[in-house]
């Protein structure tokens, strides 16, 4: 393992979308909570809630190693916004996280790189990290643009956030094709995928390319291993298999075992990619 990878701690994140009720997330947090607190887990847990449960997370996770989180943000302070949840309101909450871009809300209601960015500034400001979704079409990866569609799409949100500390800021790379299919990338494929985008945090900023970058889309027990032992894999946003405690507590403890093994990964996929 590099210097580099040792400073990135890995982090999965569940992603709710508008799933859940008071009484299922109840068993939900529970199982996380304990889970986190009967293991000593070197990596780090979160789950990004629908809004009217971020409550409900804060008072069941408070005091667990395990961070809670929103699916999307306003892109103002405050004002006269019908409907939009500030930045500021999330942080009451105890919110860590914020899933920003994600290609659900920039198909479904059409968010630009420029929405999007103002979003994640107003995250930062607030002093939550902003997870930022990129993701090429099937379409774009049989194009064979695959890569330069999230190169694009990282830039043209890191625009308008500017150069920020790696801490502050998560990168999450889902390919839409990959989303809620069951059909995942491939270790190999997305590695490729990783390894260009940290390229491009590289040239963004010394120290970006600190900033973790996550792979989602369709991560399951028996494919998060391979995934997460990536070297350039920092952890997964885990949609449908976060909504089962099982499957979601298998995938962190893969993330916990892929601990050391991603320059083995690393070596494997690349000897893959050149021959
Ligand atoms: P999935 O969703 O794991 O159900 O594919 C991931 C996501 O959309 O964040």
């Amino acid at each position: 393992m590099t210097e580099v990878s040792k400073m990135r701690r890995k982090l999965v994140l569940g992603n709710w979308k508008m799933h859940g009720s008071i009484g299922a997330n109840g068993q939900l947090f529970e199982a996380i909570r304990q889970h986190a607190s009967q293991n000593d887990v070197p990596v780090e847990v979160g789950v990004c809630v629908p809004a009217p449960y971020l409550s409900q997370a804060k008072n069941a996770l408070s005091g667990a190693a395990v961070a809670w989180g929103a699916q999307d943000v306003s892109a103002y302070a405050s004002g006269a916004y019908t409907g939009e949840v500030s930045a500021a309101m999330l942080a009451e909450f105890g919110a860590r996280y914020v899933i920003v871009g994600h290609s659900e809300r920039r198909a479904y209601h059409r968010e630009t790189s420029e929405l999007i960015g103002a979003k994640a500034r107003q995250a930062i400001s607030a002093g939550l990290v902003p997870v930022i979704c990129v993701g090429e079409t099937m379409q774009e990866r049989d194009s064979g643009i695959a890569e330069q569609t999230v190169r694009d799409q990282l830039s043209d949100v890191l625009a308008f956030v500017g150069a920020e500390s790696p801490d502050r800021i998560v990168i999450a790379y889902e390919p839409v094709w990959a989303i809620g299919t069951g059909r995942s990338a491939s270790s190999a494929d997305a590695q490729t995928i990783h390894a260009a985008l940290r390229a491009c945090l590289r040239e963004h900023g010394t120290n970006m390319e600190q900033i973790r970058i996550l792979y989602g889309g369709s991560i399951k027990p028996n494919n998060a291993l391979g995934l997460l032992s990536c070297a350039d894999i920092d952890g997964g946003l885990i949609g449908g298999a976060s909504l089962s405690s099982d499957d979601f507590i298998s995938i962190i403890d893969s993330a916990c075992r892929a601990l050391g093994s991603e320059t083995r990964v690393a070596e494997v996929a690349n000897a893959g990619i050149k021959s």
